[in-house]
């Protein structure tokens, strides 16, 4: 049976399964923007089958944990929040209890969760997320547990249906997996290697979205700036993003993310050149010190990396830098963590989202003599925050009085008399406005800038 016949026989088994009973669903994601929008599909084939969306647990017939296992504290709140739902089962014979993605793609911890959690009904991986109407429908149907985790990635499938978060702003993965193999990182050993969706089928998505209405695109891979290798005609990410900056009603273009050691000359023109793409970068640091990126096999030095930042500075001016810092990891001694600050101080980021490095089974790190204590580690963090924190509001300071444009992404999470947006260098931005212009791009004067966001005026 081909994959489309096993989708389409499993959907309509399971549209007469659900038909007129009203069933209700409920995921929760953990992760990066791949999982996010790994979250969407899965929602896009639920809806498709005729289950809708609640935001009540009590009132779900089938709850999905789509998790992450980049860092140990990610799996501890899958392994509590399961584990809380015990109760649940209990009350609800009919509930189907699934666990899915990056943390079940790793065998050890698949088992160990159902050896645990019993009443889990459905465990997959990443690499079978398309299969996902067979393994409900054999979840549905059996009175054990359904596990299905693949060892091999496979090619990719296209056409999945996706429901997504917002109508505005919509994630596009161009290709999946990382063939990087940082020495702290389990994304390789859960995600595989590098694959490029075609050019055509992600410039037709993109034109479906705007059709639909959508304004602003995120392209998602682990290292988008690798686009293309994999297909072998020549054809990269920087042609990629002059082709997607050709499609009419996208007026925003965003990427996320790009390893510095692949940041070509070509793609900053590219990124200089096309008006849509926004002027903004997430550029992972990890480290300052060249002993530790050498360890990380990070591929570049600091100076290879400052280099870098003066060039998209010199071809686009205004734009922010953020990024991905590590620190703790084996081996770190005060001087290499002081040439993290040093890089923070230099590079003045816009923001930084910064970790202390856990140690991921199956990873080179993992083995690597450490001997640093949590509690420098630790310290270490909070000296990292503190400077970044002033790096933030300093640079937010200089918003004041000044009028940038935003697309209204919606009604403020924290205050819902206040609407929410981001301007073309990802500064979200809280007004005050009716949500009928949500999904348009309006002029807000900043009145009052904050370390993290900007409060403001619409003009
Ligand atoms: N592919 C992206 C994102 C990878 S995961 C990239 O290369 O940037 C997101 C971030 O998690 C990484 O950038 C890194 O800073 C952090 N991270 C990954 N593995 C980690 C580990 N074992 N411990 C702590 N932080 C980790
Ligand atoms: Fe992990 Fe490095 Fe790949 Fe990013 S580039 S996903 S940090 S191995
Ligand atoms: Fe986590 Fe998987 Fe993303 S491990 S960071 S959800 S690729």
């Amino acid at each position: 049976m081909s994959l489309k016949e096993e989708q389409q026989k499993y959907m309509q088994a399971l549209q007469q399964y659900a038909e007129g009973k009203r069933f209700k669903y409920h995921i929760v994601t953990y992760g990066c923007q791949m999982n996010v929008h790994d979250s969407e599909k899965l929602a896009g084939m639920l809806q498709e089958i005729g289950y809708e969306e609640t935001q009540v647990l009590e009132e779900a017939d089938i709850i999905l944990f789509n998790t992450c296992c980049v860092r140990e504290h990610a799996e501890q709140r899958v392994y509590g929040n399961v584990g809380a739902l015990r109760s649940y089962k209990q009350s609800n014979p009919n509930l189907i209890l699934g666990v899915c993605g990056c943390m079940m793609q790793q065998k050890e911890t698949a088992e160990d969760i159902i050896k645990k959690f019993p009443f889990v009904d459905l465990v997959f991986g990443t690499h079978n997320l398309h299969h996902f109407p067979r393994l409900l429908f054999e979840a549905v149907n059996s009175g054990h547990t359904v596990v299905e985790i693949l060892d091999e990635e496979g090619n990719i499938v296209e056409g999945i249906p996706a429901k997504r978060a917002s109508n505005v702003s919509a994630y596009v993965t161009i290709m999946y997996g990382c063939n990087n193999f940082c020495t702290y990182c389990i994304v390789p050993h859960v995600r595989g290697r590098e694959r490029s969706r075609l050019p055509g089928d992600i410039t037709d998505e993109i034109g479906e979205l705007a059709a639909n209405g959508c304004k602003e695109i995120t392209l998602l891979g682990q290292n988008v700036n690798s686009y293309g290798k994999d297909l072998g005609d020549g054809y990269l990410f920087p042609d990629l993003l002059r082709d997607v900056n050709k499609i009419e009603g996208i007026e925003r273009i965003r990427f996320v993310t790009s390893h510095p050691k692949d940041l070509s000359d070509d793609l900053i023109d590219a990124m200089a050149e096309c008006e849509k793409v926004c002027e903004h970068i997430h550029l992972p640091l990890q480290a300052g010190s060249n002993v530790i990126l050498r360890k990380m096999n990070r591929r570049y030095t600091r100076e290879d990396y400052l280099k870098l930042v003066d060039k998209l500075r010199a071809r686009i001016p205004g734009i922010a830098v953020s990024t991905d810092i590590i620190v703790g990891f084996p081996g770190e001694t005060e001087e290499d963590f002081l040439d993290t600050l040093d890089m923070m101080e230099r590079v003045q980021y816009d923001s930084a989202f910064t970790f202390i490095y856990s140690p991921r089974k199956g990873t080179p790190a993992a083995s690597m003599p450490d001997g640093v204590d949590t509690e420098v580690k630790k310290e270490r963090l909070n000296r990292l925050i503190a400077l970044q924190n002033d790096i933030s509001k300093a640079k937010n300071q200089l918003y004041m009085d000044k009028v940038v444009e935003v697309l209204v992404e919606g009604v403020s999470k924290n205050n819902p008399k206040m609407l929410s947006g981001r301007t073309r260098t990802n500064k979200l931005v809280h007004f005050e406005g009716g949500s009928e212009i949500i999904g348009e791009f309006v002029n807000v004067k900043i009145t009052l800038p904050k370390a993290w966001t900007l409060e403001g005026r619409m003009i």
